[in-house]
Order: C-alpha cells, then structure tokens, then sequence
C-alpha cells in the first residue's frame, strides 16, 4: 500500500503524471496550488482506477508549510516514489524582469525541490525500491540569453539529482531526471510552438506520452530521460557546437521568440 508523491499536480505535466500512475494501479499523494481543480482531478482517478488519492493544495514556495505537510504526509502514507514537477520559468530581458518573478523561479525550482527532496529520503529509503524523478528541461544543457534564470535553475535540478544518484548508488533508491523539449502545457509555452511553424511541431510529443516514457524509464532506473527522437538529435547536434557557439544559435530562436512570450 505505497504511494507516489507529486507536485503540480493540478495542470500540464504533472495532472499527466498523476493519470498514468493512476492508469498503472499506484496510490497517489498530489499536491498543488490552491484553486487548482485538484479534488475533481483526484475524485475522477478514484472512480476510475480504484487507487487510494490524496490531495493537498498549498504554496510549495512556503517552507514551513511544506514542512508541516511533509511530516504529515510522511506520517500517515508510505512513499515509494517522489516526482518533483512543479516548476515555472519564462521569457525576458533580466532588467525587465520583476524581482518578484526571479525570487519565484528560485524558491520553486530550485529551493523547494531541494527542500523536499531533503525531507523524504529517509522515508523512501525505507522502502525495499524507491524513485525519485525530478523535472528538468532541455534548456538546462545551454545558458540561455533571455531567458538566464530558467536554465539556470534546470542546470541545477540537473546537478542536483545526478550528484544524488551516485550518493544513494547501492541503495534501493533510484534517481532520474527528465529533460523535456518544449510542451503544450501552458498558454506562453504553447503560444510560442505554435508561432514556430513545422520547426517547433517536429519534436512536439504530446504531454501524455511525455509522462508515460519519464514514469516507465524511472522506474527501470535510468539516469537521464530524453524524451522523444527530435529532441535527442537536437541534445547531440548542438553538443557538437563549441559553446559559445551553442549559446548564440540558441538564444538567437529565443530572442525571435520574445514576442510569442509573456514572462
Ligand atoms: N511546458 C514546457 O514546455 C516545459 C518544458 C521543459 C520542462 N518543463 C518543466 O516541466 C514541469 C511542469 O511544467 P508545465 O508546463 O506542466 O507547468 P505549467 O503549466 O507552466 O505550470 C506550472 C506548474 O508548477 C506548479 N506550481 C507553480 N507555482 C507553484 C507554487 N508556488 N507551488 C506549488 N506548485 C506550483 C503548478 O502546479 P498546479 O497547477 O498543480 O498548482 C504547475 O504544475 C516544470 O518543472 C517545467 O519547468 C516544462
């Protein structure tokens, strides 16, 4: 009777994660954002899949309160599988970009997924076999002009989870890290795909299969998770660019793409 935890549960990616690991039979733990549909979203895969679902919404930015929820989630539920999702980036000029919003991507990406992380590996190593999957981006492999913070924060969940790995490497826990290309989740996001023509829907997988192959693959145990061919093929092609090369190809599409975005 194990459960798995995931945050941004509510939308986009992490909503698909919670309905396949549903579809596959797993219990589930979701947290998110206040207003976020989460209880019809839970009540659904209840009826649906006969799994046990547990839902709390609040603030992941708010370390105390993740705390107290961590305690009682740790408490009354036995994790096997945590799946860090929730995170927010956008598009912009650094000096035009609030404040408020680089503290935002900060504390999300980077410290609550620390902090969580922290939290729960005593209780998954507990657990004979546990996962840990934490959401990257394809924009975590480059600096990214325009963008520097979101990259920066992806580069770090990188990190973070590789170094991860190899320190609980001979235990039952398992860490992964999924690097998606762009998806259809949000309106900015999928604004800008659109606006991208043929280019933008050649590595375009649906946000469904993205959370099918990132579960799948985690729970087999691989390290670093790709999803779809374009998107691999992209990673080696501008591998081979020197750098600064690399740098300037891609924040050139992002500066093109600048219109398309709201931060
Ligand atoms: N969309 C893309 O093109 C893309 C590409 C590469 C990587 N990613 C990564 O994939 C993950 C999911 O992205 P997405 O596009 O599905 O998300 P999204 O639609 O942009 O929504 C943001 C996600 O973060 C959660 N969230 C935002 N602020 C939060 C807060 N203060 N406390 C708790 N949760 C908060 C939301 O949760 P609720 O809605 O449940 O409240 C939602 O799941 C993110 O880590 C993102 O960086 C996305």
């Amino acid at each position: 009777m194990t459960y798995t935890l995931i945050t941004g549960a509510g939308s986009g990616l992490g909503r698909a994660f919670a309905v396949e690991c549903a579809r596959m039979g797993r219990n589930l733990v979701l947290f998110s954002l206040p207003g976020s549909g989460l209880q019809s979203l839970a009540s659904d895969l209840r009826t649906e899949n006969r799994i046990q679902v547990q839902c709390f919404e609040f603030d992941l930015r708010q370390a105390e309160i993740l705390k107290e929820h961590i305690l009682f989630v740790t408490e009354h539920f036995p994790i096997d599988f945590l799946i860090n999702n929730a995170g927010i980036g956008g598009t912009s000029s650094l000096t035009e970009t609030p404040l408020e919003r680089i503290d935002d991507i900060i504390q999300l990406n980077v410290r609550s997924t620390s902090l969580l992380t922290r939290m729960m590996i005593p209780h998954l190593l507990r657990e004979p076999n546990s996962y840990i999957l934490n959401v990257s981006s394809m924009a975590a492999f480059t600096p990214i002009a325009y963008k520097t913070v979101y990259p920066a924060s992806k580069a770090f969940i990188s990190s973070f989870s590789l170094g991860l790995r190899e320190e609980f490497a001979g235990t039952g826990l398992s860490i992964s890290v999924l690097y998606p290309g762009p998806i259809m989740t949000n309106s900015n996001t999928s604004r800008r795909i659109i606006h991208q023509g043929l280019k933008g829907k050649m590595g375009l997988l649906a946000t469904p299969e993205i959370a099918r192959i990132a579960i799948r693959k985690t729970l087999k145990g691989h390290p670093v998770i790709i999803p779809g061919l374009m998107n691999k093929l992209n990673h080696s092609l501008l591998n081979l660019l020197p750098l600064g090369l690399k740098l300037r190809v891609v924040s050139n599409e992002v500066k093109k793409e600048m219109q398309w975005s709201a931060t």
